[in-house]
């Protein structure tokens, strides 16, 4: 969704903006400006992408030390040149950009209309600037009185930056409901604000995350933090550990195919410390605070959206097949909205990528209200989720540019299988040798995928088969049905292509009917204890004719004999299916959606980091 980034100090502003607009390109956008301070406030905007912005200013003087940069993805108004951000404030003195949605922009625009307000875009993010500036005027108040008292008034969430024609040493940024952090810099007294640390790396590691309803104030080289209510607060500066080359592409053509290929390191991250088979060994550290908590819960609802909310549904296989505590999976927009039922002694698993996704953030704050206990797994460190939740697990997958989830969901998977061991062997509900058994079959993954990844010559030659498909049916059972429900999601994310993932026996119940020869149907069917019913399941879509692809355990003559296609993976234990059977599904996706010329990293409409409602 909407990137920000900004800055103040001695540096040349105009590259540090574009560079940082294109880091921030991955959240998804559909129009993109930035607004520079030399003397004049000048703007450049345009619709499209951050190289057509970068064409268009081309030989125009872009000179100055102070300036801020928007990538918009379109709430308000369609995405144009005209309501693409930054947006100017009735005299043009003052200049904002906006992440978020302010929800009482209509009764205020009439307010300042009724004033002689001239507006010239579609967006409620107009609003708030000119809002900004009829306090500054009227209220005798310096820019920063303005900006906080404008707050005060607007419903809604925001991160914004704010800059004024007269205040050449100064720029406000505020958050409430969408994320901002403050880069300090390393020259004396330069600054960065962004809407996450991507854009802001290269310059610094030290960086501040403004909590909700706070304001940052930094004029003449020094930082304030206040509260909207004016209170002040000591700012907590904190080291990233993320590093440079890990938001480069590294030789691949495109982020996802790069983190496809990272997971063998990044699921072997994701447990590193943790957990040591041979010695008996787990460790989940926010958990072991809670533990007689999670020993006592008669009840785990776990959370999220999109790929995050698969991984939820693995869990409830593996927390209720381990640990035996009953799950139920939701996702946090029906969450949110439907009067659910929740309890104090219920523990609540928010599960998402970026931290940052606003419906899984109000059904956090919603069960919070009720008494329950939240525990998260989350990527991005410092992300306003994990902020949000008593206790947490971070997933340490690294940062995740590709829109498509790929090494996040593996690393999710697995951060929860260690959680249901751990919660299986708190209660009793696992011997120690099946314990024994999954712990070093776990450790064993990364080797696996890595074996994977090696069939990804034999998978690009059947995705040239299949990259006209209309349509594409994914079936599995068990462990399976997640994989298959991915593996749709991956197909259709990023190549367009309509695709259903479904529990196998369900397919009789209607799917079946969409059977004929031009229907692929990729099946995950593992050696597992589904194995034999997913088999007729085969058979069913066989005898009518349907294209199958089957993802196989190394070695299956059966379903090879069955079968039109067929992709060999490593044997792994049951519960761990998903992490070794998922990947083929990601690398047959990717390359379809390169074959059919499709923006694989950044597809259209999606966006990385889902901040609105
Ligand atoms: C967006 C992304 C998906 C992601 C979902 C949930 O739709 O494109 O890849 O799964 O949001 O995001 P989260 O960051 O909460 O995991």
């Amino acid at each position: 969704m909407c990137g920000i980034v900004a800055y103040i100090g001695n540096r040349e502003v105009y590259p540090i903006l574009i560079k940082g607009l294109q880091r921030l390109e991955y959240r998804g956008y559909d129009s993109a400006g930035v607004a520079i301070l030399n003397g004049d406030l000048k703007i450049f905007k345009k619709a499209g992408k951050v190289s057509d912005l970068a064409a268009s200013v081309k030989g125009q003087d872009v000179s100055g030390h102070l300036g801020m940069g928007h990538t918009r993805w379109a709430t308000h108004g369609e995405p144009n040149d005209r309501n693409a951000h930054p947006h100017f404030s009735q005299t043009k003195n003052f200049a904002i950009i906006h992440n978020g949605i302010i929800e009482n922009y209509s009764s205020i625009k009439e307010e300042l209309k009724k004033r002689g307000h001239v507006f010239h875009s579609d967006t409620d993010t107009e609003v708030l600037i000119h809002l900004i500036e009829d306090i500054y005027q009227n209220g005798q108040v310096g820019m920063d009185e303005a900006v906080r008292l404008a707050l005060g008034e607007v419903i809604g969430a925001y991160a914004i930056v704010v800059l004024g024609k007269d205040h050449p040493t100064e720029m406000i940024a505020a958050r409430k409901g969408s994320p901002i952090v403050v880069g300090v810099g390393k020259e004396e007294g330069e600054y960065f604000v962004a809407s996450d640390a991507t854009p802001i790396i290269e310059y610094t590691n030290n960086v501040i995350y403004l909590n909700d309803g706070e304001v940052a104030y930094i004029k003449d080289g020094k930082l304030t933090v206040k509260t909207i209510e004016n209170q002040v607060k000591t700012p907590y500066v904190q080291e990233l550990e993320m590093k440079l080359e890990e938001l480069e592409k590294g030789g691949y053509d495109h982020f996802m195919l790069k983190e496809i290929y990272e997971q063998p390191r990044s699921i072997w991250d994701s447990m590193r410390g943790r957990i040591d088979a041979q010695k008996g060994f787990l460790r989940m550290g926010g958990m072991a605070e809670y533990d007689a908590k999670f020993a006592n819960a008669k009840r785990i609802l776990i959370i999220g959206c999109g790929t995050s909310w698969h991984a939820g549904l693995v869990a409830e296989y593996l927390i209720e097949d381990l640990a035996r505590i009953p799950v139920e999976v939701e996702y946090a927009s029906e969450f949110r909205y439907r009067n659910p039922i929740i309890n104090e002694d219920d523990i609540v698993i928010p599960i998402s990528q970026s931290g940052e996704t606003a419906d899984t953030l109000a059904a956090i704050e919603l069960a919070k209200s009720k008494g329950a206990t939240i525990f998260g797994v989350c990527n991005v460190v410092g992300s306003s989720i994990p902020r949000a939740t008593h206790a947490g697990a971070y997933t340490h997958a690294g940062p995740e540019i590709g829109v498509a989830s790929t090494k996040a969901f593996t690393a999710q998977v697995t951060v929860l299988t260690l959680m249901a061991l751990y919660l299986a062997r708190h209660r009793g509900t696992i011997s120690e040798s099946r314990f024994q058994q999954i712990a070093s079959e776990l450790e064993s993954i990364p080797a696996k995928v890595e074996q994977v990844l090696k069939l990804n010559d034999k998978i690009k030659v059947l995705a040239s088969k299949f990259k006209d498909a209309h349509n594409f049916l994914y079936l599995g059972r068990g462990y399976g049905f997640p994989v298959a429900l991915e593996g749709a999601l991956k197909l259709k994310e990023i190549s367009y292509i309509h695709a259903e993932g479904y529990p196998a026996a369900e397919m009789k119940h209607g799917p079946i009917a969409l059977i004929d020869e031009q229907m692929p149907v990729v099946v995950i069917a593992n050696k597992n204890s589904s194995y034999e019913k997913v088999v007729s399941n085969i058979q069913e879509v066989k005898a009518r004719k349907g294209v199958v692809i089957a993802i196989v355990t190394e070695g299956d003559e059966v379903v090879r004999g069955m079968a039109d296609h067929v992709i060999e993976i490593p044997p792994t234990d049951d519960v761990l299916i998903p992490l070794v059977s998922v990947v083929p599904l990601q690398l047959l996706s990717y390359h379809i959606a390169v074959m059919r010329g499709c923006n694989v990293d950044q597809p259209r409409n999606l966006a990385k980091s889902v901040t609105v409602e």
